[in-house]
C-alpha cells in the first residue's frame, strides 16, 4: 500500500542556544494509507511534538513531512490552513472547542466553513453524534458538559468531514473505559470501512492495542516499533512488555 505520511529526518530543538533540548533526533518513518498507527513513550519523550509537526501545527528545526503528494513543511500558512480543513482531521489533548459555540455549532464548524448542504450537514451530526453518545447534548455549551462529554465533542468535529487522515493526541485520556471503547471502536470502524488513516498518541496499552502498528520514542528517537499480527488482547499484553521495558505509561488491569 502507498504512504500517506512520509517524515524524513526530522529534528526538533527547543530552547535558546546554549540552553537547547532535543526533543526528536533525526526521526524517519512511514505510515501507509489505510494505517491505524500509535505513538507512545514515556511523558515528555516528544510525542504531542511529533505529532504536532505531522499534522502542520507545528513547525520542525529540520527534515520534512510529506502528506500524500504534499510536502507540508514547505507550505505556506494561508496553503497549510486549507490542507487542514479539507484533508486533516484533530482530537487534540485539551479539545480547543469554542465556548461561545453549543455543541452542534462546534461539531458543525468545520463543515459550516465549507458551505455545506445543511441536509447533508443534518445527517452527518445525525451519524456521528448518535454514535459517540452524545446526541443528547446538541444545545449545551462546552462549560455544562464534563470532560469526557467534551472529548467526545472534539471527536465528531474532527471526523464529521469524513478526511483521509485523523491526528488524534490521548483521544481517551478523559474518558472512562466504556466511552473510551465506544470511541476506539468507532476509530477502528472509520478505519476499516473508510480506510481513514488514524495516527494516535496514547500512554494508555488498552487505546494503543486498537492500533495496527506502535512506534515507541524516547530520548528523541523510535527506540522500538510493534506490530499487531494477532487478537488485540495479545497485542495489549505485548504492549505492557515494551512499556515495562521502556519506561513510562500507565496499564489498565482489566481488558
Ligand atoms: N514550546 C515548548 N518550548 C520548550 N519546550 C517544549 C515546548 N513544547 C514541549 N517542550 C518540551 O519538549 C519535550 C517533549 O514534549 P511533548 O509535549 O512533545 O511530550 P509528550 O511525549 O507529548 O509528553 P506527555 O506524554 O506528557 O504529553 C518536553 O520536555 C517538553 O517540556
Ligand atoms: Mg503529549
Amino acid at each position: 500500500m502507498k504512504s500517506i505520511v512520509s517524515v524524513k529526518r526530522l529534528t526538533k530543538l527547543y530552547g535558546k542556544k546554549g540552553s537547547q533540548t532535543l526533543v526528536l533526533d533525526n526521526i524517519s518513518f512511514d505510515i501507509r494509507a489505510g494505517e491505524f498507527v500509535g505513538i507512545m513513550g514515556p511523558s515528555g519523550a516528544g510525542k504531542s511534538t511529533l505529532l504536532n509537526i505531522m499534522s502542520t501545527i507545528d513547525a520542525p528545526t529540520s527534515g520534512h513531512v510529506t502528506i500524500g503528494e504534499q510536502v507540508i513543511t514547505k507550505m505556506s500558512e494561508r496553503e497549510l490552513s486549507d490542507f487542514r480543513r479539507h484533508e486533516l482531521g484533530f482530537i487534540f489533548q485539551d479539545f480547543n472547542l469554542l465556548d461561545s459555540l453549543n455543541v452542534k455549532d462546534n461539531i458543525l464548524l468545520p463543515l459550516a466553513l465549507d458551505r455545506q448542504k445543511v441536509s447533508e450537514m443534518e445527517k452527518r451530526l445525525k451519524d456521528v453524534t448518535t454514535i459517540l453518545g452524545i446526541d443528547h447534548l446538541l444545545t449545551r455549551f462546552p462549560v455544562d458538559i464534563s470532560i469526557g462529554q467534551k472529548q467526545r465533542v472534539a471527536a465528531a468535529r474532527a471526523i464529521i468531514t469524513q478526511p483521509q487522515l485523523v491526528f488524534a493526541d490521548e483521544p481517551t485520556g478523559s474518558l472512562d473505559s466504556k466511552s473510551a471503547t465506544e470511541l476506539l471502536q468507532y476509530l477502528s470502524k472509520l478505519n476499516e470501512q473508510e480506510q481513514t488513516t488514524i495516527a494516535m498518541v496514547t500512554h494508555d496499552a488498552f487505546t494503543a492495542s486498537y492500533c495496527h502498528r506502535i512506534f515507541f520514542i524516547k530520548d528523541g528517537v523510535i527506540f522500538s516499533e510493534l506490530v499487531r499480527r494477532n487478537s488485540r488482547k495479545e497485542f495489549f499484553q505485548t504492549i505492557i512488555d515494551m512499556q515495562a521495558t521502556i519506561g513510562g505509561g500507565i496499564n489498565h488491569d482489566v481488558i
